[in-house]
């Protein structure tokens, strides 16, 4: 198994060290275990209490109190130094010139962990004199959906819109059974920051739905594997559940009946689990039940089970994924956009304090480009998670490398109110109105049993960046990828350290921009293959009933969400992206086709008119992404054989399929408008 971020190599400067561990319980056991693992590797040792280590990982009561530094990091959840709360998964580091010793002081296990975790990251650096610093996650949770299946689904298989081999926790209707695998993967994810994980699909079917009563037991496993690396667990489970699974008649939230029958099934769920995390919950949403059948609102269906998980301290979150999926597509005044929007916003106030409302990032379905969902900013008195998918349903699918971090960070540093309210980090911690609390930051994960973990190698950023992004939601995405490469791939112990770092920074760092570039234009989405959404096909879900069009015809392209002419969608928005939104004028032009339906000769902001835009950019991207692979090709003596060798049969399949997005759009773009590209190019 590839040992992505975390191999021997980086954990060198830890391990070449003294070291002790001073704290009681599971989780410093697993600090300790870490540290001697580390030192039977590079010569190092682990101390007692007699001896001066070079690192002293402690649990200590002053531990987050008193001390300055950049406490304050991530997304503006409070202050530094003396003002910081007792986070139980902060620490500080104290690495002073006049101390040898280099130490990190936790309050609490889980900050035993991080803390370091936090030391094999800077490596070398740790130990040099800095300023101490508290470090505590911005967001909590930091939680992954699985969106896996217990059974082999007939459409979507082991896992839905998993690109990375089979599950990690299921195979074939049985757990897995490969406990050293599933405990490698907390490594990881703790390793990153993750602290939570749900571990199957939102949509719930048969077998799945069973997770929570008669097959407890093997969700109680997989807790039992993540637990010692800080993780919780979390199971999606079915609305219909107590007629599935309890023999009630009825489903509905405000049945006394339903309401005991998920009251004793949470109490038991804890008694096997009990440090279980909580619900997820997909509710009327393609095809899953929900109180909708009940005449019940969506604040009913999650405070029910709110309501159960209460008494353990457990958590739901609830998905706003609602909308019409058999809409009709002659029908304009019916958007998509609107729709979560339209379900949520007047609910607001009515969630009970242990219900987060799950939102994806954009108002669609996680495309390579989308406004920011306008509930994020909606709701201030709701507890807020934000949804990322690390899977790339629809950026390559794990075959293009789509580097996501520049995308999470620009929806997580953005302003739902403009430069006076929180951004959405800060929503999502919790800041701003009466909340009383946040919900963090969620992914769906990218990872199964592929031997690199990611089907490509480079799609572990992905899964490393979601976690350093949920910790510090301002952390630079350059950095981060910086600070990935020097873990992965560890780049001192080649040849040529810096031709190695140049040419990673070069094919990872730009690559969503470039796969941007090759597909769907200016924002407007989709023009996937239907299905399984890998590929181009312009007019595949045009005449469908999902919801998702793009309006061309031969004068102009794009869908018209004005307040003023067309859906109302922009007025979702506060001020000032309202306004921003409402005109071609001010629309940003990289969502124009997103907002507004305009000629091909609307001239954008670079000078350029739509069709113009639309050709160069599939020229340009097909030929970044040819670029890319050779500078891959050349970094072939620097990177491990195995990895090199699959990362290149990825890029010919992503070229291979650039240029059919190129041609495909191009061409149909060219039959459309009949205007001639500039260039003279060769469109078909
Ligand atoms: C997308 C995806 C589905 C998934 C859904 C969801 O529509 O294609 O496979 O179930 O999102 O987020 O619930």
């Amino acid at each position: 198994i590839d040992p992505a971020w975390l191999p021997d190599e980086a954990l060198r400067a830890v391990g070449s060290r003294r070291v002790r561990v001073d704290g009681e319980g599971p989780l410093a056991d697993t600090v300790r275990a870490e540290a001697a693992y580390a030192c039977e590797r590079f010569g190092g040792r682990i101390v007692g209490p007699g001896d001066r280590p070079d690192l002293l990982l402690r649990l200590a009561d002053d531990s987050l109190g008193g001390e300055g530094g950049e406490g304050g990091e991530g997304g503006g959840s409070g202050g530094n130094g003396e003002d910081c709360p007792r986070h139980p998964e902060g620490f500080t580091l104290h690495r002073t010139l006049d101390r040898t010793t280099v130490t990190a002081s936790a309050a609490a296990p889980a900050g035993l962990l991080h803390g370091y975790f936090h030391v094999v990251r800077l490596g070398e650096a740790a130990f040099t004199p800095a300023p101490a610093a508290t470090h505590r996650p911005a967001l909590t949770p930091r939680m992954l959906d699985h969106w896996d299946n217990v059974d082999v689904h007939p459409v979507m298989g082991q896992v839905e819109r998993g690109y990375a081999g089979g599950s990690l926790f299921w195979r074939d209707g049985r757990p897995r059974d490969e406990p050293h695998r599933i405990r490698a993967y907390a490594r990881l994810l703790a390793s990153c920051g993750i602290d939570a994980l749900a571990v199957n699909n939102v949509n719930v079917h048969a077998t799945e739905a069973r997770l929570l009563t008669d097959r407890l037991d093997d969700v109680a496993a997989i807790a039992d594997l993540l637990r010692p690396y800080g993780i919780r667990t979390h199971l999606s489970v079915s609305c219909a559940a107590p007629v599935l699974l309890g023999g009630q008649a009825t489903a509905d939230p405000l049945d006394p009946h339903v309401r005991a029958w998920w009251r004793e099934t949470a109490d038991r769920v804890y008694a096997r689990i009990p440090d279980f995390g909580g619900f997820v919950v997909k509710a009327d949403s393609e095809g899953q039940p929900g109180p909708f059948a009940y005449g019940r609102s969506h604040a009913d269906g999650a405070n029910l089970l709110a309501d159960a998980l209460a008494p353990h301290g457990g958590i739901v979150h609830w998905r706003a994924f609602v909308y019409d999926h058999r809409q009709d597509w002659r029908d304009r005044t019916t958007d998509r956009a609107r729709a979560a929007h339209d379900h949520f916003a007047p609910l607001d106030g009515e969630f009970r304090p242990n219900a987060i409302l799950q939102v994806k990032h954009g108002p669609i379905d996680f495309q390579t480009r989308e406004p920011v969902s306008p509930v994020i900013g909606a709701m201030p008195r709701t507890r807020i998670a934000v949804e990322l998918q690390a899977t790339q349903e629809y950026t390559g699918q794990q075959w293009h490398v789509c580097a996501l971090a520049p995308m999470w960070s620009q929806v997580l540093r953005f302003r739902p109110h403009g430069e006076d309210g929180p951004g959405v980090a800060g929503v999502a911690a919790g800041d701003g109105g009466g909340r009383g609390g946040g919900g963090g930051l969620v992914a769906v994960s990218n990872a199964g049993a592929d031997p690199f973990w990611t089907g490509h190698p480079l799609a572990q950023f992905n899964l490393y960046a979601f976690g350093r992004l949920a910790w510090q939601p301002d952390a630079d995405p350059a950095s981060l990828l910086d600070e990935w490469i020097e873990l992965t791939f560890t780049p001192n112990r080649t040849a040529d350290p810096d031709r190695l770092r140049a040419g990673l920074r070069h094919v990872v760092g730009g690559s969503w921009e470039t796969y941007e570039k090759y597909t769907a234009p200016l924002g407007v989405g989709f023009m996937v293959q239907p299905g399984h959404h890998y590929g181009p096909s312009v007019d595949g879900y045009e005449y469908s009933p999902w919801g998702t069009y793009h309006f061309a015809d031969r004068d102009g392209v794009g869908v018209d969400r004005s307040r003023a002419t067309g859906t109302g969608y922009a007025a979702q928005y506060g001020k000032p992206w309202s306004d921003t939104y409402e005109t071609p004028d001010t629309c940003p032009d990289e969502l124009l086709l997103f907002f507004h339906h305009v000629p091909y000769g609307h001239v954008l902001r670079s000078g350029k008119t739509v069709i113009q835009h639309i050709y160069d950019t599939h020229f340009e991207g097909v030929t970044e992404a040819e670029a890319a692979r050779a500078l891959w090709a050349s970094l072939k003596d620097l990177v491990s054989p195995a990895r090199h060798a699959r990362v290149t049969e990825r890029y010919e399949e992503q070229v291979r399929c650039a240029r059919e997005w190129r041609d495909q759009v191009n061409s149909y773009f060219l039959r459309k408008s009949g205007v001639p590209d500039r260039h003279g190019r060769r469109i078909h």
